[in-house]
C-alpha cells in the first residue's frame, strides 16, 4: 500500500489504519531532527539582542549542562524559546506542549510559565507588572520557575559566553525524546498513556 483509498475517515479499514500507524511511528522517530531544524530557524527570530535566539537557547542549555542539571532540564533550557518563531503570543505554552510527553510535571510547569516569571526582569520598564509571577507564589513549583529564569534564561544573552553546539545536545535530545511518558487526551485514549 502506498496510500489509503478513503476520502472520509469513517470509510477507512483496519488495514489502512494499521498502515497509517506505521508511517506515523516512523514520523515520530524523526522528531529530534525536526526539533533541531526548528531550533536552527531561531537564528532569524527576534532581532535586536546581542545574540540570536538560537545562541540564547544554546547558552541556556550549556549553562544547565555545566551546572550538572538533569537531561530533562538541559533539554527544557534548549527548547524553552522554540515557540518564538510561530507563537509570539504564547511561546511558553508551545514549548511546554512539545516537551510535555517527555518530561516530569515540574519541568513542564516551569517551561509553561517561564514567560511570566521572566517578566520580573524587564516588564517594569514598559509599564508592566514585574511581579505578575506572584499569582503563583503558593504553587509548589514557584521556586523552581524563579530559579530556572534566573539561572538559565535572563542571564543567557552574553556574546562572550562559549556555548556548546546543537550537535553536542543532539544525543541528549534523542535520549529525552526516546520514550514518551504521556501524551495528550487523544494519545491517552488511543494508547493508554
Ligand atoms: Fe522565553
Ligand atoms: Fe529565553
Amino acid at each position: 500500500m502506498e496510500k489509503v483509498n478513503f476520502i472520509k475517515m469513517e470509510d477507512g479499514t483496519a488495514e489502512e489504519y494499521l498502515f497509517l500507524d506505521k508511517l506515523e511511528d516512523e514520523y515520530k522517530k524523526d522528531l529530534p531532527n525536526k526539533i533541531i531544524a526548528s531550533l536552527e530557524r531561531l537564528e532569524d527570530s527576534l532581532s535586536g539582542y546581542q545574540i540570536s535566539r538560537l545562541d540564547h537557547v544554546l547558552q541556556a542549555a550549556t549553562r544547565a549542562h555545566q551546572a550538572g542539571e538533569s537531561e530533562q532540564w538541559i533539554i527544557a533550557a534548549l527548547l524553552h524559546d522554540i515557540g518564538d518563531e510561530l507563537a509570539p503570543y504564547s511561546h511558553s505554552e508551545m514549548a511546554a506542549a512539545i516537551l510535555r510527553p517527555f518530561v516530569n510535571e515540574e519541568v513542564y510547569w516551569v517551561v509553561k510559565h517561564h514567560g511570566i516569571f521572566q517578566m520580573y526582569y524587564y516588564a517594569h520598564h514598559s509599564g508592566g507588572n514585574r511581579n505578575a509571577r506572584e499569582r503563583y507564589k503558593d504553587h509548589p513549583f514557584y521556586d523552581s520557575a524563579v530559579r530556572f529564569c534566573h539561572e538559565y534564561d535572563q542571564n543567557c544573552f552574553d556574546p562572550e559566553y562559549e556555548s556548546k553546539s546543537l550537535d553536542f545536545f543532539k544525543p541528549i535530545l534523542e535520549r529525552v525524546l526516546d520514550k514518551p511518558l504521556a501524551g495528550d487526551a487523544e494519545h491517552q485514549a488511543r494508547y493508554g498513556s
